[in-house]
């Protein structure tokens, strides 16, 4: 039976989260710097939750009432709460810490079955893995989205065997058939890169900017946030982006494209971007071995997202001027979810981490992002030995 109270709540979940007027997306809300908890505005969407979930619940139909009499106990009856878990990949520092908080979290010790697939960058492996956790009958499913399209129809899959779904980290643009999304708001990172880069610029006197991008995966929403953001501020900016190609987020990737920058455009850049720390990584041997010297004080600005533990070690060195943390550790906040599901409550659409703007230099204490004013934390040893 647990699978059918399950089912009745995430429909419950979703007709409340329409009413109340949320949708998917991190990059809709104004400012991403803080974890959003605003219990306040999903009181209402509570109310007409319970109201819905006890209407439906006298309707329920004979499919969801097969998938739970097949379903394992689970949770609130003190039994094994079984997860699948549809990841991305492992293409990077933040992903292996992606992985490891679920891990760490959805533990045996802890109640859970975490049934995990490591999806290797595969879009169409990931749906697939979707479907097995649904032939399962798992009772939660979490996705990390590899691209933002394609995913109503598994969705609906979902929806109709009663496994509520929660997305974490990157978005999904064209369905909202998901419990909960826990993640970053990626143009508000990219937006606050291109503010300290203005904010940094003026600083230094320094009055041309020539960037090179190195974009992360195609498709991706932490790509397509990141790069919006700041070509928002660079075309405020009158900036030139000289070239913009994706490293698909690996160290590997950011080498090669930075190679194969330097062949096109040596001596006509000033700035590099690279949307995450394994990229820079790459980059940095790119330019290391075509002597090219980058980082504070030198020819070449380096910025970076992530902010994992070697990234900041990186900023510390003077090697990366700056950069922008995207928080992996998502899973705490994606088991209170599952709790709330668990206890009947209605959990919040969204649930943005907690993130922070790392610099090596103490020149600038704050940029405006969005009209709110926003830290910059100069990097110490006691925030790399804290950092993921
Ligand atoms: O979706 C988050 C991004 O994916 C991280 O910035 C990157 O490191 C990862 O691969």
């Amino acid at each position: 039976m647990k699978r059918k109270i399950v089912s009745v709540l995430m429909c419950a979940t979703m007709t409340a989260a329409l009413f109340a007027g949320c949708g998917g997306g991190g990059d809709t809300q104004a400012s991403g710097d803080a974890a959003k908890t605003d219990d306040a505005a999903n009181d209402a969407a509570d109310d007409g939750a319970s109201e819905a979930a006890g209407d439906d619940a006298a309707a329920d139909d004979g499919a969801s009432e097969a998938a739970g009499d097949d379903a394992a106990a689970g949770g609130s009856d003190g039994g094994t709460i079984t997860i699948g878990f549809a990841q991305v990949g492992h293409e990077s520092d933040w992903r292996t810490a992606s992985t490891k908080s679920c891990q760490d979290v959805f533990s045996a010790e802890n109640g859970y079955d975490l049934q995990f697939v490591d999806c290797d960058n595969d879009s169409a492996a990931q749906i697939e893995a979707v479907r097995g956790f649904i032939q399962q009958a798992v009772d939660y499913i979490i996705i990390d989205p590899i691209v933002s399209t394609g995913w109503d129809t598994v969705l609906t899959e979902c929806e109709d065997a009663g496994i509520p779904v929660i997305i974490i980290d990157r978005t999904i643009d064209d369905s909202d058939k998901y419990v909960s999304w826990v993640g970053s708001n990626f143009k508000t990172e990219g937006l606050a890169a291109g503010e300290w880069l203005k904010a940094y610029a003026e600083n230094k006197g320094i009055s041309e900017i020539n960037a090179l991008v190195i974009e992360g995966s195609t498709g991706a929403s932490a790509t397509i946030g990141r790069t919006e953001g700041f070509k928002e501020i660079a075309d405020a900016n009158g900036w030139t982006i000289v070239d913009s190609q994706s490293g698909d987020f690996t160290e590997a990737g950011g080498q090669e494209v930075m190679e194969s920058y330097i062949k096109s455009y040596e001596g006509k850049f000033n700035v590099v971007i690279c949307q995450n720390d394994n990229e820079a990584f790459g980059a940095m041997t790119a330019m290391k071995n075509a002597g090219i010297e980058y980082g504070v004080g030198k020819d070449v600005i380096l910025v970076s997202f992530d902010a994992c533990t070697a990234g900041l070690e990186k900023v510390m060195s003077g090697d990366i001027n700056a950069d922008f943390e995207c928080n992996p550790l998502a899973a705490p906040d994606v088991e209170k979810v599952i709790k709330q599901l668990q206890a009947g409550e209605t959990p919040e659409k969204e649930v943005y981490m907690t993130e922070h703007w790392y610099v090596n230099e103490d020149v600038l204490s704050s940029i405006t992002v969005n009209g709110e004013e926003q830290a910059l934390t100069v990097v110490t040893q006691e925030i790399i030995d804290a950092q993921y």
